[in-house]
């Protein structure tokens, strides 16, 4: 075969071979691919400076090693996929992960009979997280986190967003912050190849009001307004606020979310989970990136979403742990809305790491396919993150961070479930 002459520009200083299926989910056609998510049998991909430069067939790679313009020609580390299933790096663009302590006891006495809802409102919930994590040290909550990070990429994620929370005061909120910063193992963790993840910081003073601000909580509203949001510029990349009749009111989130846009943050919002409060909307009304849960909310606000581009991130982590009713996906993608699917780790309402856990209930509980599926876990979850130009698919100019499984065929995705399929991941400096 003639080298293609479209490879004669392009560069390489890892080629990976021998890749069984390489589920791209581009946006683009390639040639010889298949299916709505691009899928090249016997497939193989180079890597130049740490992003995609090609993608074809593992036949088609022969060119890349026979170019006279090869200054870089011996130099091209050669990684064999042994036949694996290569999928983009699963993006998880919705988690609670620096907290300490554990809420086994609420989850067991929510079997009993108790609600979410009413264990929030006694000051339990999210508070006796607060509790924990304000009691805990530094070190403490970064060996937590570090070690949550840890499961999240095996089991396939290599960006996550990471939100603050849970310590509701100027000093652990800013702690938490770095501490999310540092957990950005990407650019402090150059040696181990395999370590490395894309960590996303998310401020969210505004998920509930502490105990200390309980009779006063305009004081709580205005001291993340005027304290706390312009001091964290530059440690966080987005701001969120947990709209809910047991936590912040449409109009506070409001005033939180407006300062936060006019400080350059990105915008996120808990919208509509446990009751009808308006978030969706004013995520809309905002443009915000993301709206997340949505259990509540109506079809205009979805219309609005969707006329403002705010991508829709459903948790099914949530519904299977409060037993309440999944999101019906279907009508949130049938009104043309971007959805994302996150795990929402956090040790009230969905204590679980794997995005493989949430890709299995989308499509037994929530009724996606595989391929909304996958593009939602992937593609979408990095418009979740505004980063859709960056990573979320396989294609040329895109970062290079993969997930390898251990399958023959990506249809095992979902259906073989409970267990890790995924063998490693590689996110490329
Ligand atoms: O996304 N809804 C608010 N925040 C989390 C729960 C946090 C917690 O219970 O600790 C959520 O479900
Ligand atoms: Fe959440």
């Amino acid at each position: 075969m003639m080298p293609d002459s479209s490879l004669s520009q392009v560069k390489a200083s890892t080629v990976i071979r021998n890749i069984g299926q390489l589920v791209t989910v581009a946006q683009q056609p390639i040639a010889g691919a298949s299916g709505p998510l691009q899928v090249i049998p016997d497939a193989a991909l180079a890597v130049y400076n740490g992003m995609i430069s090609w993608v074809g067939t593992d036949h088609g790679a022969e060119p890349l090693f026979q170019q006279s313009t090869g200054a870089y020609k011996d130099g091209i580390t050669i990684i064999d996929a042994q036949g694996a299933v290569i999928t983009p790096g699963l993006v998880d663009s919705h988690t609670h992960l620096v907290f300490a302590g554990d809420r086994a006891e609420e989850f067991h006495l929510r079997h009993a009979g108790a609600s979410y809802g009413e264990l929030l409102a006694q000051g339990r919930g999210i508070l006796t997280t607060v509790k924990a994590t304000r009691g805990a040290d530094a070190e403490t909550l970064t060996q937590l986190a570090q070690a949550r990070l840890n499961i999240m990429r095996a089991y396939g994620t290599t960006t996550v967003e990471v939100k603050t929370g849970y310590g509701l005061d100027k000093i652990t909120e800013e702690t938490c912050l770095r501490i999310i910063n540092n957990l950005n193992a990407f650019e402090t963790n150059p040696v181990h190849e395999h370590d490395r993840m894309r960590v996303v910081p998310t401020f969210l003073g505004a998920h509930s009001v502490p105990p200390e601000y309980r009779e006063q909580r305009e004081v709580y509203v205005n001291l993340i307004i005027e304290e706390m949001l312009p001091s964290f510029v530059g440690l966080a990349r987005f701001c969120d606020v947990f709209c809910e009749r047991d936590a912040f009111t449409l109009e506070e989130s409001r005033r939180i979310l407006v300062r936060a846009k006019e400080l350059g943050y990105g915008l996120k919002i808990h919208a509509d989970q446990l009751s009808p409060s308006g978030g969706a909307r004013l995520a809309a009304e905002l443009g915000a990136t993301s709206a997340d849960h949505l259990d509540f909310a109506d079809d205009a606000a979805l219309d609005a979403m969707r006329e403002a581009g705010v991508v829709a991130t459903l948790l099914p982590g949530c519904s299977y742990t409060l037993r309440s009713p999944y999101p019906p996906a279907r009508r949130f993608i049938d009104r043309g809305l971007h959805v994302a699917l996150a795990t929402d780790f956090n040790p009230g309402t969905s204590y679980c790491e794997s995005m493989q856990m949430m890709l299995g209930l989308a499509m037994s509980a929530m009724g996606m396919s595989l391929e909304e599926a996958l593009t939602a876990a992937t593609i979408n979850g990095a418009r979740a993150l505004a980063l859709q130009d960056a990573i979320g698919s396989i294609e040329p100019g895109k970062r290079c961070e993969l997930a390898f499984w251990s399958i023959r065929d990506y249809h095992e995705i979902g259906y073989h479930f409970g267990v890790n399929l995924v063998q490693s991941v590689l996110v490329s400096e």
